[in-house]
């Protein structure tokens, strides 16, 4: 799952590389609920584009409320007391976990062809690096699945107390464009690992991956019910999970304003638990003692991977002033390597923004660094008129004050500050109310500890960015988020604890 160049040291060797699937027509396109795929019951379908061609793929069955209640219905059933989900020997759930796994790897050329198509991300970083992180994280948990288990508790003679680590139950998920089969296996591996069923919607931006996973999903021979699959839109498919009095537990990733409605939404209904993996302004801090060119490939890599649409990006670049003038040299030199152009193609390391709305964000952001004074160092516009595509885009001088400094821009926007002191780099990097991750680049054992636990961040990468792996827990500080995804940690979102305590017969004790 880490990242290794974007710059494309990978590819220069294009005959040996994967090559994207010739798909001529989209497989699944229906609500996958109980292993079947229907039609909604509205009757109403989406589209989705194409971000790099503007052109439509196909369009999709529009779940809704309706939609929901029958796969919450199939969910519930899926879970009673006698199913075959319920009675499955706990190591039976590993294997299925694991079967899957297999599948994505047999379906990996054709899988990153849809993950690209859809997103627009270059094909080679969706066969590498979201194929291979989907398949880690189902392989991590299959692992855990017959390893999840209570403890006994001393108390005194006349009891004895265990516990016993439960599913939750029904696990609502909903899932943003930027990584769509990855957040997909985020959200279903550890809920099933635990013995919990699933309602997921997939963005409406990027439906394809997750559906073509529920075929294989049935292939592998989960039951009936134990996944299911509402592709539609925020405000009707993704509200009726946040509300629905049926779900035991929601987990969200997308914007920080969207979490607020979705634990409001679970307070109003049935106080269901909620897990949120939202934004970031993520500050990345670069020391003079530091490996200069390492971290101006690692910052880089920050801002630009997957188009800067990360929730990790590094959008705050704080550099010291000693070696500030030569890193902002090094990275305009260093940009120019990216490589914008038709994803499918191998040589292509920079693709199109999501959609139109995205790169208005975007664009309005890159306009008020102009306004307010921050020094445009490259890029700063459209690649084309009407295209999704932007220029790799460097400021530099810009000031904490300005929109640059305060808002996500998830773009590929990289913002570069300066800073004199060690005390003051740490207050600028935490003064702001998000904590999901943050980097430190020294050669100093000291500085980078002590630097790290006064961040205020869910992660914190010491000479690296963007290095994620399934066994290690990942989350947010602040208004980033709450809860863990990823790890051992995980598995407590998706367990409940049961405690029982026994009287022992008093005739019994010695
Ligand atoms: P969003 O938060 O609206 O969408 C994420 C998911 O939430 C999608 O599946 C969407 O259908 C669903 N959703 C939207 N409204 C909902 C509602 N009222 N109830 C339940 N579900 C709802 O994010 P959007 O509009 O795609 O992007 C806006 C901004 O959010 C981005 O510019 C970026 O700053 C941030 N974002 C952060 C992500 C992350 O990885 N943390 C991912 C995507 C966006
Ligand atoms: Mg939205």
């Amino acid at each position: 799952m880490a990242h290794n160049g974007i710059n494309g040291e990978a590819q220069n060797q294009t005959a040996a590389l994967p090559k994207p699937h010739k798909v001529t027509e989209i497989q699944h396109t229906q609500i996958f609920i109980n292993n079947e795929w229907l039609c909604s019951q509205s009757g109403k379908t989406f589209p989705t584009f194409n971000p790099a061609t503007g052109l439509k793929i196909c369009d999709v069955q529009e779940a809704d409320q309706a939609d929901v209640d029958r796969a919450v219905e199939a969910a519930r059933a899926a879970l009673q007391r006698n199913s075959p989900w319920r009675r499955m020997d706990s190591s039976g759930r590993g294997r299925l976990l694991n079967a899957l796994a297999d599948l994505l790897e047999r379906e990996r050329g054709l899988l990153a062809t849809l993950e690209t198509l859809d997103t627009g991300k270059p094909f080679l970083q969706s066969f590498f690096i979201d194929l291979d992180g989907s398949i880690k994280t189902l392989r991590y948990y299959a692992g855990w699945a017959d390893k999840i288990h209570g403890k006994t508790m001393p108390v005194d003679d006349h009891f004895m107390c265990f516990t016993k680590h439960e599913p939750v139950g029904v696990c609502g998920a909903i899932i943003p464009w930027n990584f769509p089969l990855l957040m997909f296996v985020w959200k279903i591996a550890p809920a099933l690992c635990c013995g919990n069923t699933v309602v997921i919607k997939p963005a409406e931006q990027t439906p394809l991956t997750a559906l073509h996973v529920g075929a294989l999903i049935k292939e592998a021979g989960f039951p009936p019910g134990v996944v299911n699959i509402v592709p539609g839109f925020g405000p009707t498919a993704g509200a009726a999970i946040a509300s629905h009095m049926g779900i035991n537990k929601v987990a969200f990733t997308g914007s920080t304003e969207v979490g607020q409605l979705i634990k409001e939404a679970a307070a109003r209904s049935n106080l269901k638990r909620v897990t949120l993996e939202l934004g970031g302004k993520n500050p990345c801090i670069v020391f003079s003692d530091s490996d200069l060119h390492l971290a101006v490939q690692e910052a880089q890599k920050g801002a630009f991977y997957n188009q800067g649409q990360c929730c990790t990006a590094a959008s705050r670049v704080f550099v010291e002033d000693q070696v500030y003038d030569e890193f902002v040299r090094l990275s305009v030199e260093s940009v120019k390597r990216i490589v914008a152009g038709d994803p499918m193609d191998p040589r292509t390391t920079h693709g199109p923004q999501i959609n139109q709305e995205q790169l208005e964000k975007i664009l309005d952001l890159v306009e008020s660094g102009k306004t307010e004074g921050a020094k445009l160092e490259c890029g700063g516009s459209r690649l084309k008129d009407e295209s999704l595509f932007i220029q790799p885009t460097i400021f530099s001088d810009v000031k904490d004050h300005m929109r640059l400094a305060k808002e996500e821009i998830f773009g590929p926007v990289q913002c570069i500050q300066k800073f004199k002191t060690q005390e003051e780099v740490i207050e600028r990097a935490n003064s702001t109310q998000y904590g999901l991750a943050a980097a430190v680049f020294t050669r100093s054992v000291e500085r980078a500890l002590s630097v790290s636990a006064a961040l205020e961040a869910g992660t914190v990468w010491v000479n690296c960015y963007n290095a994620l792996h399934a066994q290690t827990p990942f989350g947010g500080y602040k208004m980033s988020g709450n809860g863990r995804e990823l790890g051992e940690y995980a598995l407590a979102e998706y367990c409940e604890v049961k405690a029982v305590t026994i009287k022992l017969n008093e005739q019994l004790n010695i």
